[in-house]
């Protein structure tokens, strides 16, 4: 039997709702199978703030500290977006998640399903066959630089980037694209901010080691014009923290919704699993979010784990779920399926899968 930890971090919002939809397809992954996963649920975000004041306690960093991997759900209230002066903030406790457990890269695929194809709202022919996937720094930059006021009332972020912290993630970037379709491009704003100098400085250099992969450059003005426009040029796309942040909600367009992108952020030792969507609070406890960014989310934990038959199994089954339309409201206006029954459908359709297998 394979036994695996997973730290399960539900957070705010609909977090709690797609990581319930989550845990059903795992623990039928474990009916099916002699994995066994050791699920242990611990506080992040609003919900830890109202509980123990802080919105990352130091129990919950031991439980991620000692999982094999982190699924979790997400974070944010908008009790706290309009007070600007709250000095606790949920936001603080994933990204201090990040930076204690070094999860230095953040990987964003986006593909765009031929099912879904007229989902999106931009134009078929400009998405058929979009597979793209963003290497987002995570543990640098404008989001961790010094921050804070002059005696003059100034508000000030610093962005600053290190070789180290650079060529990490450059290097991993340029692994991935040796594996794909063998194209790198470094998404900065190098006609303008220093640190993007930088990046593109050490890019230039790493890019020896990688002979066979095409590096080319593009500012992060026109990135977020092509990726609306011609999304098809791009295999790997490798950025900073901030540019990562933004460049990837506009990708997940291509998808047909921001509720399927799922993403895995690792560093030395840690492996954390999240959708890409934030908590959006209006649709908590209304069966209406689409769990499938957090279910796919699932499958590359799985992946990571090694376990590629069952994440694959996943993945299919929710191909099955696009072409029969079980989707959320937000997917298929017309659609009468809500959280529980696409997580239901998928669940079930896994089990066919492993049957049709065996
Ligand atoms: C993301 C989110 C986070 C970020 C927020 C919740 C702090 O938008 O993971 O993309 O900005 O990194
Ligand atoms: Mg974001």
């Amino acid at each position: 039997m394979k036994k695996f930890n997973i730290a399960v971090l539900k957070g705010d919002g609909i977090g709690p709702e797609v990581i319930d939809a989550s845990l059903q397809i795992l623990n039928k992954v474990e009916k099916l199978t002699d994995v066994k996963f050791d699920f242990v649920e611990s506080d992040i975000g609003a919900s830890s703030i109202d509980k123990h004041g802080v919105p990352l306690t130091d129990e919950t960093l031991e439980v991620c500290r000692n999982s094999d991997a982190i699924l979790f759900g997400a974070i944010g209230d908008p009790k706290y977006d309009n007070s600007p002066d709250l000095s606790i903030r949920p936001e603080q406790g994933l990204l201090k998640l990040r930076k204690e457990l070094g999860l230095f890269a953040n990987i964003r695929p986006v593909e765009a399903y031929d099912t879904l194809l007229s989902k999106s709202p931009l134009k078929e022919e400009i998405i058929k066959g979009v597979d793209l996937v963003i290497f987002r720094e995570l543990t640098g930059g404008i989001y961790f630089g010094e921050k804070g006021y002059k005696v003059d009332g100034t508000a000030y972020d610093h962005c600053e980037y290190s070789v180290i912290e650079i060529d990490r993630i450059l290097h991993l970037a340029f692994k991935a694209a040796e594996k794909r379709r063998k194209k790198l491009t470094l998404v900065d704003k190098a006609n303008v901010l220093e640190t993007s100098r930088l990046w593109r400085k050490r890019a230039k250099e790493l890019a020896g080691m990688y002979s066979d992969v095409e590096l080319d450059f593009l500012f992060v003005d026109n990135a977020a014009m092509q990726v609306i426009l011609n999304p098809g040029q791009f295999d790997v796309i490798v950025t900073e923290n901030m540019f990562g942040d933004i460049i990837s909600d506009e990708a997940s367009v291509i998808a047909g919704s921001i509720g399927l992108l799922a993403s895995i952020s690792i560093g030395d030792s840690s492996a954390l699993f999240e959708p890409i969507h934030g908590s959006f609070p209006e649709a908590k406890g209304k069966n209406i979010a689409n769990p499938i960014a957090s279910i796919l989310s699932c499958a590359m934990l799985l992946e990571h784990l090694g376990l590629r038959n069952e994440a694959n199994w996943i993945r299919m089954a929710v191909n099955t779920s696009f072409e029969q339309g079980v989707v959320t409201k937000e997917i298929s206006n017309d659609s009468s399926y809500g959280t529980c029954e696409v997580a239901d459908f998928i669940s079930k359709q896994l089990e066919i899968n492993v049957l049709m297998q065996s």
